[in-house]
């Protein structure tokens, strides 16, 4: 059978849905988890003698702090989080939306770890828009090349807050019910509190389609019980809870625009 019979085949078996079982994307991210962390407590303990502290949810400072940082050292002490990527945004993605082109929004996207994930899982002809504040670390995700599995994603980057109106990298604001995906890795349950997390979330509810899906972080700073308080109340419902492995405390909770 041909490739394309083979994804026609899988897509009846589906219903028209976007398939993205973890077992077959992790592999497409970093292995070696151990190396991941060796390298992330090494990063850690430099960024710390130079006075760069980055675990904060004061915008300023977070962003004063990994614009500090190289794109290694910024790769290095985000290790765990891009291998928890590759395994919790793709259980978080599989058979929620249409196996057809879709417009995403990656909020906090780093130098592009997670929006290589959805870059790499979204069908062929998707447009990702990833919203990152500290303008080295966007540069850096412009660089870089977003292979597909299926074809062609157009990834893109705004530099901006994720806590104002999202806007697309031209510094349009997307307009309400234009996103079909909002993804949010290593962000909200780390950095966002109060008024920022409450902006971020009206945000997220605004520019989602109804149907469309938003697979957001819980994290430290907020458990996924409050985060689910919070979006419900702002027309999302929970589906489903995802993390890389047992012992993951952050992964996703996602949720569907009614
Ligand atoms: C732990 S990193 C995660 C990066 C990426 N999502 C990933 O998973 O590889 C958190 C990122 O969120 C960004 N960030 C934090 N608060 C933000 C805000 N209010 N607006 C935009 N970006 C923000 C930081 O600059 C940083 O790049």
């Amino acid at each position: 059978m041909s490739s394309a019979a083979l994804r026609l085949a899988a897509a009846e078996a589906s219903d028209g849905l976007l398939r993205c079982p973890p077992a077959e994307v992790k592999g497409a991210g970093p292995g070696n988890l151990a190396g991941v962390v060796w390298r992330q407590w090494r990063t850690e303990r430099a960024l710390a003698a130079r006075g760069v502290a980055f675990r904060s949810t004061d915008p300023a400072a977070v962003e004063a702090a990994y614009a500090a940082m190289s794109a290694e050292e910024f790769d290095a002490v985000n290790g765990r989080q891009a291998w928890a990527n590759w395994r919790t945004i793709p259980a978080s993605l599989d058979m929620l939306l249409p196996d057809t082109p879709l417009k995403a929004v990656d909020l906090g996207c780093g130098t592009g770890g997670s929006t290589a994930v959805l870059a790499y899982c979204l069908p062929d002809g998707s447009e990702v828009t990833g919203v990152e504040f500290a303008a080295p670390l966007a540069a850096v995700a412009g660089g870089r090349e977003y292979p597909n599995r299926a074809g062609r994603c157009t990834v893109r980057f705004a530099v901006g807050s994720v806590c104002s109106p999202l806007t697309d990298a031209d510094g349009r604001p997307f307009a309400d019910g234009a996103v079909d995906l909002v993804n949010s890795s290593g962000v909200i349950g780390h950095h966002l509190t109060g008024g920022d997390l409450a902006a971020c979330l009206d945000e997220t509810a605004r520019v989602l389609r109804p149907g469309g899906v938003a697979a957001l972080d819980p994290g430290p700073r907020l458990s996924a019980g409050r985060l689910t308080e919070l979006t419900t109340a702002r027309g999302l419902r929970r589906v489903r809870r995802t993390r890389s492995n047992p012992f993951d405390r952050c992964g996703q909770v996602v949720f569907v625009r009614t």
